[in-house]
Formats: C-alpha cells, sequence, structure tokens
C-alpha cells in the first residue's frame, strides 16, 4: 500500500537557512548547493527572491543562482512573492518558480505584508508570468495545520486557496506545516478532503519537525498515496515569520526510512551525509538530523 517511489524536494538551501542569525557565505552555499546536485536529489529549492530587508541571509540570491554548478536532470527552483522577485529569478534562471502564502490571515500578514485577498491577484500575475516565460510554477500553502498568530486554521481556507493556486496555473502544491503541530490523524483529515478535488500527484507535503512528528506524518501521507515530499538536509529551517517554528524534517532522515521501506528516492545516503556534515561545520552547531548524529557518533 506504500508507493514504490518518491520525489525528495530539498528545501535547505532556502528553507533551511532563510532563518539562520550568521550569514553563509555565498561561495559555502554554493558549494554545498553543488554537494546537494550529486547527491542524486532531482530538486533543489535554493534560494528566495524576496526583499532581502526582510530574509538577508538569501541577499545573495542571484550570485548563488549563477555561481551552482547545474546538473542535468535536476530542477532548480526558488521562492518568488512578486513580479519584482519574478524578474529577479528569470534574470537567475530559476527553472521552477514557488509562489506562496497562507492558510491563515494572520501568518500571511505578517510573512508578506499583505491580506490574503490581496495575495491573490499578485500571485496570479506571477503565476501567469512565469508560464509565459516558460517556467513551471509550484504553489505552498502555509500554516495549514495551525498558525503562530491564530488559534485554529479553518480547512475551507485551506480548500478554497488550493482552488485558487490551481486556478491560477501551479503544477503542484505544497501543503506546509509552517510550525509543525500536525498529527498523522490531521493529515488523514486534510488529504481526503484535498485528494476529493485533486490527484495524489499534484500534492505535496512539508513538515516541519518542531514537535517530532514529521516522519509519522509521512507515514500516514504516503499511506494516502502522496509521493512528493519536502525536506531539508541536516533538519535545518524554520520562517523567521514564524516564531517557534523549528527545522524542517531533515532530509537524511526521510531518506534513511524511505531507503529501508524500499520506497526508492534515487538519493544516496552517503553524499547526503557528506552535504549535512558540512553544513553543520559551516553553521558549527548541532543540527537536527538524527541520521547525521547517528553517524557522527558511530
Ligand atoms: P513589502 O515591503 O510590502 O514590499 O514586502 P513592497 O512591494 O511595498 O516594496 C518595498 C521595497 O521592497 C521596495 O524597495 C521594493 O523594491 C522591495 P524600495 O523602493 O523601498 O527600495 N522589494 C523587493 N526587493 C527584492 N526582491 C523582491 C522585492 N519585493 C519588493 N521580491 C514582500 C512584501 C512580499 C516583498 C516581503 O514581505 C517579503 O519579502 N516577504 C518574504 C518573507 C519570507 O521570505 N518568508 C519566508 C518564506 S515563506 C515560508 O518559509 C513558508 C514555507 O516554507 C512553507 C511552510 O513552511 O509552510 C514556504
Ligand atoms: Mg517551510
Amino acid at each position: 500500500k506504500w508507493p514504490e517511489k518518491v520525489t525528495i524536494k530539498e528545501v535547505g538551501p532556502r528553507d533551511g537557512l532563510q532563518n539562520e542569525k550568521s550569514f553563509i557565505s555565498t561561495e559555502d552555499k554554493i558549494n554545498w548547493i553543488n554537494q546537494l546536485s550529486v547527491s542524486g536529489l532531482k530538486y533543489i529549492e535554493i534560494t528566495s527572491f524576496v526583499n532581502p530587508k526582510w530574509i538577508p541571509a538569501l541577499a545573495d540570491a542571484l550570485e548563488v543562482a549563477n555561481g551552482i554548478q547545474r546538473v542535468e536532470g535536476v530542477t532548480y527552483a526558488a521562492l518568488v512573492p512578486n513580479q519584482k522577485g519574478l524578474e529577479r529569478a528569470i534574470e537567475a534562471n530559476i527553472d521552477e518558480i514557488a509562489v506562496f502564502m497562507s492558510a491563515s490571515e494572520t501568518h500571511n500578514q505578517k510573512n508578506i505584508n499583505k491580506s490574503i485577498q490581496d495575495t491573490i491577484p499578485i500571485l496570479r500575475e506571477v503565476v501567469q508570468d512565469s508560464l509565459s516565460a516558460g517556467k513551471t510554477v509550484r504553489g505552498y500553502v502555509s500554516t495549514v495545520f495551525g498558525c503562530p498568530y491564530e488559534d485554529s486554521v479553518d480547512i475551507d481556507s485551506v480548500l478554497w486557496i488550493s482552488e485558487a493556486l490551481f486556478d491560477m496555473g501551479i503544477s503542484e502544491l505544497s501543503l506546509g506545516d509552517t510550525i509543525g503541530v500536525a498529527n498523522p490523524k490531521q493529515v488523514q483529515k486534510l488529504l481526503e478532503m484535498l485528494l476529493r478535488r485533486f490527484p495524489p500527484g499534484k500534492l505535496a507535503m512539508h513538515f516541519h519537525d518542531t514537535r517530532g512528528t514529521a516522519l509519522a506524518n509521512i507515514l500516514a501521507s504516503l499511506e494516502m498515496g502522496i509521493t512528493n515530499f519536502d525536506s531539508a538536509v541536516a533538519g535545518l529551517g524554520g520562517c523567521p515569520y514564524a516564531p517557534g517554528a523549528s527545522g524542517n524534517l531533515a532530509t537524511d532522515d526521510l531518506a534513511y526510512m524511505l531507503d529501508g521501506m524500499d520506497i526508492k528516492t534515487g538519493v544516496d545516503q552517503a553524499k547526503l551525509f557528506l552535504a549535512a556534515k558540512f553544513i553543520q561545520e559551516k553553521l558549527d552547531r548541532l543540527l537536527p538530523s538524527h541520521n547525521l548524529q547517528a553517524r557522527l557518533t558511530k
């Protein structure tokens, strides 16, 4: 009942670094992304073309995109909030544009400085122009299981925003547990609603592992036929505009579990380990990946 094959979408260079206090040099970012590019990952979100005042850690987006060695068969994606971001992403020759908004009003406001209603027309134009420029577009809806500022998030908001993003022309929707609060029962409930409208291949799950439930949520998603998962090598990650959010599910933990279950990912765990170790050394603190720490103490 599990899928035979899963695509891991690596978001470490973007989600992983956007929240870091220390600035990882452009050279180190490029070196790290190059390591990820040859690890068997087929998709890497390398940076964000957001306002650098909001996310200083990724202010060198263009230099990073221009500096990496692109490997054939790997899709290089980046986060884009508006037209200005799209212009920069096109200049940087990004393959896939990722647009994003939240299911909760307050997080949307704090994260991108506008209401949900005001975000829709902006993203519609970004998606249209991305498609005209020959790019594919991925959509994120954040805070689907909980918001750092509101008591609960209405499933109906997730549903209508998902519909709206697909209507704009996105090819895949990533459902974000931004602050890592979800459990498998909630995942099942949300996916049951979404799978009535969209095929499983069009959906991706994006779990932060704040409370240690991410792998359990992956299993629940696999059982419902989901085959696209976002994760960050070494378990880096978090959103500066979501207080309390911690790292993404670690790519190395995800790959370890899936390999053991005979679910193909194409990812070479030994190479992933080296990339995880590299970024841990650069950040100079222990990172959350269980697999990384287990291998280092062997
Ligand atoms: P704003 O300040 O309202 O923007 O920010 P504005 O349109 O009023 O422009 C103000 C200034 O910013 C202008 O410059 C613009 O040119 C500049 P000035 O005239 O003052 O010199 N500007 C830009 N510069 C570079 N690139 C751009 C850009 N846009 C405007 N793209 C904005 C609105 C959306 C830009 C801002 O709020 C922003 O950048 N927010 C990004 C926040 C962010 O990146 N959050 C983290 C990512 S989301 C996430 O982590 C969740 C996810 O992982 C899924 C999950 O976990 O759930 C995806
Ligand atoms: Mg995230």
